[in-house]
């Protein structure tokens, strides 16, 4: 049934998948994002060490893959081929509350290279990436509505 949430639904999903043709966003500008962000990211006393733990070597290929990432979400370049929930799944000692230090340094990234509208766009994308890989990470049901009774 059309009601006026699934056609606002269905337009938010529309304007999601077009790529986004803004003056200034490009391969060159979200690399710069990507390494910033990860700079900060490096810098926090919580997410910083979680980093290293995992990257071990040179940081290089992961802010490639991380710039492949990103030009796909925002410019539909289909440039990376990953798959982000196994490798979030494996870090068994990341909270939810870390996500919104990851959040916050996102948005402060993303507000202090682009024009506000264009850093919404960005914040907006990775808020509802980190809602899903939350859900696979940390969603369990509680016993008794899993059906286990107590
Ligand atoms: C506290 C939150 C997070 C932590 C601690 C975290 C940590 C990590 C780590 C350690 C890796 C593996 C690095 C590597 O070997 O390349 C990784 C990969 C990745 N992360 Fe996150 N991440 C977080 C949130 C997010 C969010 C919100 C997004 C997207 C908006 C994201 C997107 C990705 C992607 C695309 C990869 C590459 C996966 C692959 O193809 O191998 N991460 N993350």
């Amino acid at each position: 049934m059309m009601t006026v949430k699934s056609v606002l639904v269905d337009r938010a999903r529309a304007v999601a998948e077009q790529p986004l043709d803004r003056a200034g966003v490009d391969r060159t500008s979200i690399g710069k994002l990507v390494r910033e962000f990860y700079a900060k990211v490096r810098n926090d006393e919580r997410l910083g060490p979680i980093f290293v733990r995992e990257i071990t070597g040179d940081w290089e290929p992961h802010l490639e893959k991380m710039t492949d990432f990103w030009c796909s979400v925002i410019l539909k370049t289909g440039d990376y081929h990953g798959r982000p929930v196994p490798a979030h799944l494996k870090l068994k000692h990341v909270t939810e509350a870390d996500f919104e230090i990851w959040q916050t340094l996102f948005s402060q990234t993303a507000a202090e290279l682009f024009a506000p509208e264009t850093a919404a766009v960005f914040v907006d994308r990775a808020e509802r990436i980190a809602t899903s890989l939350k859900l696979a990470m940390f969603f369990r049901l509680a016993p008794a509505a899993a059906g286990r009774g107590q």
